[in-house]
This record gives C-alpha cells, sequence and structure tokens, in this order.
C-alpha cells in the first residue's frame, strides 16, 4: 500500500530479540522438582483436564476435611444458553482454610517454623511470627471479632498497610466464616466508602497510618472521611478496630499527638507524630480488644462453596466489581499453582512483592504460601527507598529463594545502574516470577541476566483477580521458556482462542483468549450480581469464560497474552495489541516506558498513538520519533506504523501501576472529558500529557 511504504532508514539503538529463543529451565532444580520434564507436565495436564476428579481429589487430601463432598465433585454450568452459569466444586464438603494454613502445620509439627518475616518501610524495622504464635493471634483475634458481632457470612472490610496483622484479620475472618473484603490502602476515601457500601460491611479493620517511602499517610484520617460517607448515605459502620502502627503512646484521650513521647522504644525509631480523631463508641484499639481475648477459637466448618473473600476489581465500564471466590475451590487453587509453579521446597524464603490489597497478594502472600508451610515475606516498604536497591538488599537479608514481582517494577529498577543489584548477594535465589502485565523481553533479558545472574528460571504468570490464581505460566523446572511468553496452561485450565464470530483458531493464530471448562479457583459471582458475573464473562462467547485478553499462539504453541481486547487496535483490518507496538518501543535505548492506544483514522480505521516516556537523559526530538517509528515497523510490520509519537514525561496510573489508557485514549484524541479519576494515583500528569500532544494530532 502506497501509504505504508517501508523506504525510511533503519534507526540506531535498536536491540534485535529473536522471539523464538528459548531458556532451558536451571538444572539446579530439576532433581528436586515436583515437576521434573515437560514430559511429566503433560501427562499431569492430561488429567488434570480430562478427569478433574482424578487430579484435584489427589492434591485435596493434603488437606483436613470436617466431612467429605456430599454431592458431585464438579458440577457446573458454563453455557449461558441453557440457563444460568454456576460452579461448585465438592459441595457439601466442610473444611476451614485458617485450619489448613495453620492448625493443620502446627499438628505436623511445624508450629516454630517462621511464617512470615516482616520488613518494614525502614530498612532496620523488622520482626517475624511463627505458625504457632501465627495461630494464636488468629484465633485470638476470631474471639474478638466475635464478641464484636461478627457472624459467619458477615463482610468485614479491610483497609491495612503491609503489615502483619492484616493476615492474622484475613485468617480470624475465615476462621469464624466472616468474608473479607480487602481494599487496597492506597485508595480514596470515596473508593473505600464505594466499596463498604456495596459490600455492605459490618465492620472495618485499619492502622493509624503507615509510612511508605517517605510518604507518609494517615489511614485512620482517610477512614474517618469514607465512615462519614458511609454514615451520610444511611449506612453507618458500627465498628472500627485500629492497629497500632506508629503510635504506640496514647495521651490522656487515648490518641496519639503531638505532645506524646517522640521516641519508640519498640520499633527503635523516632515516634510519628500522626493526628488522629477517635469516635469511642464506633472505634476500637485492637491491642485493647486483643488484650483478655481468649486464644482458642473453634474453626467455623464452612462448606467448600460458601464465600471466603470479596475483591473488587475495576470493570472495563467504571463501577468495580466485587469478585467473590469460595472456601474449598480457591484453597485447593491458591496451594496448587504456589507449590508447582514456584516449586516450592520446605526450605523456602518465598517473597511476593505484591500488596495484599490485590489478589496477587491475597493468594502469593498469604493463602499460597501458608497452605505450603512454607517462609514468607510481608514487605511493607516500596522498591525505591531508602534506594533503588531495597528489593535485592532484602533479597539478601533473608537469603529469599523464590521471589515474585510485577514488570512495571522491573522496567523501573532497569533504569538504575546495574549496580543497584550486583552489589547485593543474590546467590540464593532460584526462580524468578513476573505477574500482571504482558513483560516485554528487553525487561525479561534484564531480570534473567541481572537478578537472576542466569541461574534462575523465570515464571511469567498470566491471570486475573477472576482467576484465584495462574492460569497460563511456565512450570519453572519443565517448561523451556520464551521471554515474553506466559507459555502453557497450568492444570485444569483448558484455552482457547476465538475470533471475533466464536471460532476456535486451531494451531498458530491470535484471537480472544477464553477457557473451555472450570478449574477450582474460578470466582463464582459477582457480589450481589450474578447477572453481571454473566455478562461480563460468559455472554460474548457462549460456553466459555472470557478473559478479556486477547493472545496469540505461535508455532510450537506457547501463549502470547498480547493485552486487553480494549486496547486491540485494528490498523487496516489488522487486529494487533498496543502492548506489542509498547514493547517494540522499549526495546529503543532512549525509552524507559511506553503506551500506545487506538485513535480513529479515516483511512486505516484505527491508527496507533504512542505515549513514551524517556530515560533521564534523553531528549525527545523529530529524530528520535523517525527512529521509534522505524523501530515499530521492523519489530510487527508496516501496518503496526504509530501515526503519532508523543512525549510522555509520565503515564498516567493507577495506584497499582497499571497505565490507565482509558484516559490515554482520551488526551490522544484531545478530549478533556476524561471521565472518572477516582483511581488515578497522580492527576498532574493529564495536564502535560494535553500539553506535550504533538502539533498535527
Ligand atoms: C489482567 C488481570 C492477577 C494478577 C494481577 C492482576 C493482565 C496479568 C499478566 C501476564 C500479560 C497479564 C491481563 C489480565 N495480566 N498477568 N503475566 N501477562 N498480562 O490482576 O488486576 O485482575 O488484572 O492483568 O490483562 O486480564 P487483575
Amino acid at each position: 500500500m502506497s501509504d505504508l511504504d517501508t523506504s525510511t532508514s533503519y534507526p540506531l539503538h535498536i536491540h534485535h530479540h529473536d522471539p523464538n529463543a528459548k531458556y532451558d529451565p536451571p538444572q539446579h532444580l530439576i532433581d528436586n522438582a515436583h515437576v521434573k520434564s515437560f514430559d511429566q507436565y503433560q501427562q499431569l495436564y492430561q488429567l488434570s483436564v480430562k478427569d478433574p476428579e482424578a487430579f484435584w481429589s489427589k492434591l485435596a487430601e493434603q488437606f483436613h476435611w470436617e466431612s467429605k463432598p456430599t454431592g458431585q465433585f464438579l458440577n457446573y454450568n458454563f453455557d449461558i444458553r441453557k440457563g444460568p452459569i454456576y460452579i461448585k466444586w465438592l459441595e457439601g464438603a466442610k473444611t476451614n482454610i485458617s485450619y489448613n494454613m495453620l492448625d493443620r502445620h502446627v499438628k505436623n509439627e511445624l508450629g516454630n517454623k517462621v511464617a512470615f518475616y516482616w520488613e518494614g518501610n525502614d530498612p532496620g524495622d523488622n520482626g517475624k511470627i511463627t505458625y504457632n504464635e501465627l495461630l494464636v493471634q488468629v484465633s485470638k483475634f476470631a474471639n474478638v471479632l466475635k464478641k464484636l458481632g461478627v457472624n459467619k457470612g458477615d463482610r468485614v472490610a479491610i483497609y491495612m498497610p503491609m503489615i502483619v496483622e492484616l493476615v492474622i484479620c484475613m485468617l480470624a475472618c475465615a476462621r469464624i466464616g466472616a468474608v473479607h473484603s480487602i481494599v487496597f490502602a492506597g485508595f480514596s476515601a470515596e473508593s473505600l466508602s464505594d466499596r463498604i457500601l456495596d459490600a455492605n460491611c459490618c465492620a472495618l479493620v485499619t492502622a493509624d497510618g503507615v509510612w511508605r517511602g517517605s510518604k507518609l499517610l494517615n489511614l485512620k484520617s482517610i477512614v474517618d472521611r469514607a465512615l462519614e460517607i458511609c454514615k451520610d448515605k444511611g449506612k453507618p459502620v458500627d465498628t472500627c478496630v485500629v492497629v497500632r502502627h506508629l503510635t504506640p503512646f496514647e495521651n490522656s484521650n487515648g490518641v496519639y499527638t503531638e505532645d506524646s513521647p517522640d521516641e519508640c522504644p519498640v520499633a527503635k525509631r523516632p515516634c510519628t507524630k500522626l493526628k488522629i480523631s477517635w469516635s469511642p463508641e464506633r472505634d476500637f484499639w485492637w491491642s485493647d480488644l486483643m488484650h483478655d481475648a481468649s486464644e482458642y477459637c473453634d474453626p467455623e466448618w464452612m462448606d467448600a462453596e460458601d464465600p471466603l473473600f470479596m475483591l473488587y476489581t475495576s470493570g472495563s465500564t467504571g463501577k468495580p466489581k466485587g469478585v467473590l471466590h469460595t472456601v474449598g475451590g480457591y484453597m485447593l487453587y491458591a496451594v496448587a499453582t504456589c507449590k508447582y509453579v514456584f516449586d516450592l521446597q520446605p526450605d523456602d524464603i518465598y517473597w511476593c512483592t505484591a500488596d495484599v490489597g490485590w489478589i496477587t497478594g491475597h493468594t502469593y502472600v498469604c493463602y499460597g504460601p501458608l497452605g505450603n508451610a512454607v517462609t514468607g515475606i510481608i514487605f511493607e516498604g516500596t522498591p525505591f527507598y531508602p534506594d533503588a536497591g531495597r528489593f535485592w538488599a532484602v533479597i539478601e537479608k533473608y537469603k529469599v529463594t523464590k521471589f515474585y514481582t510485577a514488570p512495571t517494577a522491573i522496567r523501573s529498577l532497569m533504569k538504575f545502574d546495574d549496580s543497584f543489584v550486583t552489589k547485593h548477594d543474590r546467590s540464593s535465589l532460584k526462580i524468578l516470577g513476573t505477574v500482571g502485565e504482558p513483560i516485554n523481553p528487553e525487561a525479561w533479558l534484564w531480570y534473567h541476566k541481572i537478578v537472576g545472574n542466569e541461574n534462575c528460571a523465570i515464571v511469567d504468570t498470566f491471570w486475573q483477580t477472576e482467576t484465584g490464581g495462574h492460569v497460563i505460566t511456565p512450570l519453572p523446572a519443565a517448561t523451556k521458556t520464551k521471554p515474553g511468553s506466559a507459555t502453557f496452561p497450568f492444570f485444569g485450565i483448558v484455552p482457547a482462542l476465538l475470533t471475533d464470530d466464536g471460532k476456535e483458531i486451531v494451531g498458530p493464530g491470535e484471537g480472544y483468549l477464553v477457557f473451555k471448562q472450570p478449574w477450582p479457583g474460578i470466582m463464582r459471582t459477582v457480589f450481589n450480581n450474578h447477572e453481571r458475573f454473566e455478562i461480563t464473562y460468559f455472554k460474548k462467547f457462549p460456553g466459555y469464560y472470557t478473559t478479556g485478553d486477547g493472545a496469540k499462539r505461535d508455532e510450537e504453541g506457547y501463549l502470547w497474552i498480547t493485552g486487553r481486547i480494549d486496547d486491540m487496535v485494528n490498523v487496516s483490518g489488522h487486529l494487533l495489541s498496543t502492548a506489542e507496538v509498547e514493547s517494540a518501543l522499549i526495546e529503543h535505548e532512549a525509552v524507559s516506558e511506553a503506551a500506545s492506544v487506538s485513535h480513529p483514522h479515516h483511512i486505516k480505521g484505527e491508527c496507533i498513538y504512542c505515549f513514551v516516556t524517556l530515560k533521564e537523559g534523553e531528549t525527545f526530538s523529530d529524530d528520535l520519533v523517525k527512529e521509534l517509528t522505524a523501530a515499530v515497523r521492523l519489530k510487527i510490520g508496516p501496518f503496526a506504523q504509530p501515526d503519532y509519537i508523543q512525549n510522555a514525561p509520565a503515564l498516567p496510573k493507577t495506584r497499582s501501576g497499571k497505565i490507565m489508557r482509558r484516559i490515554l485514549r482520551k488526551i490522544a484524541v484531545n478530549d478533556r472529558d476524561i471521565g472518572d479519576t477516582s483511581t488515578l494515583a497522580d492527576e498532574s500528569v493529564i495536564d502535560l500529557l494535553f500539553k506535550l500532544r504533538p502539533k498535527d494530532a
């Protein structure tokens, strides 16, 4: 086509990467691994999808079940044309997840094992808790909740920093059958109140405040405002429990203020002068309530299909969805994925950097590692405090063996000199995981070479809040990996790629990623809105669970997640993913981060509009735009050539670090009506990006 001529000269500074280069599992993992070869994976996989009952009932044997299933092991309808969608695993079986995370291990003489090391925001601030101690604390807080009137089935909101009490609180809810609804402690008062109201929570557990890097968050004041909103809307929350995290001393009003002492002998650091207000009829200090709580609390025997927790995830259309997970299936899936994907062994020191406020933290900070009786780490801080070597310093300090973080963290850390990594001893590391977004090969290779010293398996794990645990992922001792590919399905997962009209693509190709049958960890409903559940995940392609992501299958059967379908761009009839374009841009030496969105085009239908964040010391210029354009042409093909590339000193992101493409699409078309910005981490980038739009756009 004449408007897509290929005469642009080759750009400089592009790192070429062969997409079919494969990395073998490290030899040192293989002998002792749970799955030692790709053949073994395939055999187990076949069993898991052909006879789910045989496969999962074997894994279920390690847990304590108070009674057996009364009905079918698996009972479901995935086809909306045949009636309502439902998924039930082990219905009628009775168990308790806190019992399986704690009592079971204590009975197996693992009580003195460290369950968690706690690493505070300040490097000198740390602690640990054994399985024995955790059981005692969980039992005590479970009794506290009961005393406060929390019953089985009630929802408890949790808005807490990354401290041990957060996990204690989750497990205490689970022990008495209350449903926890954790809201990431970076959400605003309004977002918090929305979620409390939607779930109709009877109580809220929080902390006074927290330091994140050099930023102080007064959580209690955010909570006060959120609860004010709940009250104004006619649904007051009667009970608020507050952990004294920063304010160990009180004045005569029971509140830590400017007048309180300066020194905190417990934490060996200056006390934070945090002003908090107190509503005596509503607010309770955690420590006061725990003081005389009993150390014994019988677990509530729950039906496998009783709700365990709900967690809100943003919907493509605004209002967040309360994703609901149930006790039995989630437990099986969290523990199984954690065991196989991180090849957990008894002596592992396992660190997932995610905040427990997200699903990754639920499954891979709390339930997965505890269910496997390994030692985990709860990290309160940030990757950049006190400097950009913090992750690697913590790995050295605790001799971390399995490490799990997000591509966005990797990309932001690789901007710094490699010496931030290499000055720390990382020889304990065996497996490095990533999650949350597609990882560009450049970041993958940096993670592998610099962080992993070419001696670790990289597991790029694709999954969602909705899936409960990993669904597409390598197994570290069995799967040869390709940088940027999440590789193959986990046990029990039957993926398919569909065309827009719902036909399955056989062999290589690109399409909508769907799953054909349920796995134990799949969500069961959207809280209080089963119809939304059915419409969001089961309507577009009847008979399948729709992920909302696109994926590509290559000649060797590897799956490559290409990004959300709503981020797909159709250029002149070619469906391509914005992630693909971004990956090409990021490979350019000058670029540290990139985002691309669809932009209407009078001839092609849609075209690509890119935002690029440059590395320190680089300058944006017409020549750079030419180089970047050529880079995309070279990597994907002339049809993928971006029409617009603009300078973006920063990108609009959610507090969890997800780029808000919805807003970028508005900026791309110069539409100032950008909609809801409540999940935006930093509003100021928006104006700047409007100012920097290219003149011809
Ligand atoms: C969406 C789910 C569940 C983990 C945290 C995010 C994207 C997640 C990958 C990956 C490519 C990924 C998908 C997915 N995603 N992991 N390894 N490669 N994309 O949970 O907020 O529910 O987001 O994150 O688009 O649908 P979430």
